[in-house]
């Protein structure tokens, strides 16, 4: 099954393997425009059936890492149009994954020096890296967030539509909307983090608000089947806390998305456990409640464990992250049952071609 094509009404996959959204930091800050080393870098990995891009912040205030290509601008859409051209040149498709990192963010990653976005003005006990005084990056701690006031809200939305049109304008062939790993619309959602008293703020229907209201406005620049929305169920990164229902939360949503006949769920189990587990009762909660596609990501190394929850029906497609960084023929390695290389985290943020387009292919 996992070598098997997937279609929906809108878009066509070779197989049923999605290279997961990595962030690489392989941009120039100032202008955050694709380069050729990253057009060079998503080429090699065509292979997947579908690849979904780094998260490509929708806004200058939504940036929270230095060197992350982005997609609010026309030269930003440009420089994907020469990433697109060239995964398309190879036979693959891939989504852009749109992304505001809210509190986990630093002012000076921000042009105009505003503070980091937040549901709340709670900050994030995170890190980032901002340029030091001789231009080398240093570790600070994430920034003082203002919570955003119900005009900025609108103007978040309105940055998530206009980064969807870039996209198409791009040759993306859909978007993902970035919910999930404590970024904005995982702060909005965390009642932890969201103390609010507006309509933004206390009830589930209220924290998924932002998020829901984002995706409708998407909805009007890319058919609703290339449109899927990232969560990370039980995640604690980036200062979330453990969601309190999280069987109630995670399929409300699912069921919300269903409803606006959305083509992708993905599901990013951070800990690469429950989401293997047959057992387990969040991805059948998650398939009764969303008749899209579901993608699981979190773990999947080998064909077999794909293959498991494949045959479950809990999952259409496998995202798979790290081994693509250092395997970028990794579905051809796959099928023939191909050791693997192993990836060096000390480079996965790094500038330049090292631990990024200098792996080999088999
Ligand atoms: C270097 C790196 C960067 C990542 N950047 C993103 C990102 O931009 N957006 C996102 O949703 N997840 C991001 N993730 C999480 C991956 O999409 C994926 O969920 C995670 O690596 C687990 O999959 P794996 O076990 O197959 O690696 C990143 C992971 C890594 C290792």
């Amino acid at each position: 099954m996992l070598f098997d094509s997937f279609s929906n009404p809108a878009l066509a996959l070779r197989n049923r393997i999605v290279m997961a959204p990595m962030t690489r930091c392989r941009a120039d800050h100032a202008d955050a425009v694709p380069n050729a080393l990253i057009t060079g870098y998503y080429r090699q990995r065509a292979g997947a059936g579908l690849i979904i891009s780094e998260g490509l912040p929708v806004s200058d205030r939504a940036r929270g890492y230095l060197n992350t290509p982005a997609l609010w601008n026309e030269a930003q859409a440009a420089g994907w149009k020469s990433v697109t051209d060239a995964v398309h040149a190879e036979g693959g498709r891939m989504f852009a994954q749109l992304w505001h990192c809210g509190r986990v963010a630093h002012a000076a990653l921000h042009a105009d020096g505003s503070a980091p976005a937040g549901a709340s003005n709670k900050p994030a006990a995170t890190q980032t890296m901002i340029p030091g005084p001789d231009g080398k990056p240093v570790a600070v701690p994430s920034g003082q967030p203002q919570a955003l006031s119900l005009q900025e809200i609108r103007g978040v939305i309105a940055e998530f539509a206009h980064a969807a049109k870039l996209a198409m304008q791009a040759g993306f062939d859909g978007v993902e909307i970035h919910g999930a790993n404590g970024y904005l619309l995982d702060q909005f959602r965390c009642p932890a983090v969201n103390n609010r008293n507006d309509a933004y703020g206390g009830s589930l229907a209220n924290r998924y608000r932002l998020l829901l209201e984002i995706v409708d406005a998407v909805a009007a620049e890319v058919e609703p089947q290339r449109i899927a929305v990232r969560q990370s169920p039980y995640g604690l990164g980036n200062g979330m806390i453990a969601d309190p229902e999280p069987l109630k939360t995670y399929p409300w949503l699912a069921r919300e998305l269903n409803r606006r006949n959305l083509g992708f769920l993905h599901i990013y189990c951070q800990t690469a456990d429950w989401i293997h587990e047959a057992g387990h009762s969040m991805m059948p909660a998650l398939r009764d409640a969303f008749h899209g596609a579901i993608i699981a990501c979190g773990g999947f190394k080998t064909p077999p464990a794909c293959e498991a929850i494949l045959a479950r029906g809990h999952a259409d497609l496998i995202a798979i992250g790290k081994p693509f960084i250092s395997n970028p023929d990794l579905v051809e390695r796959l099928r023939h049952d191909a050791p693997l290389a192993k990836w060096n985290p000390a480079v996965f943020y790094a500038a330049g071609a090292t631990g990024y387009t200098d792996y080999p292919a088999l």
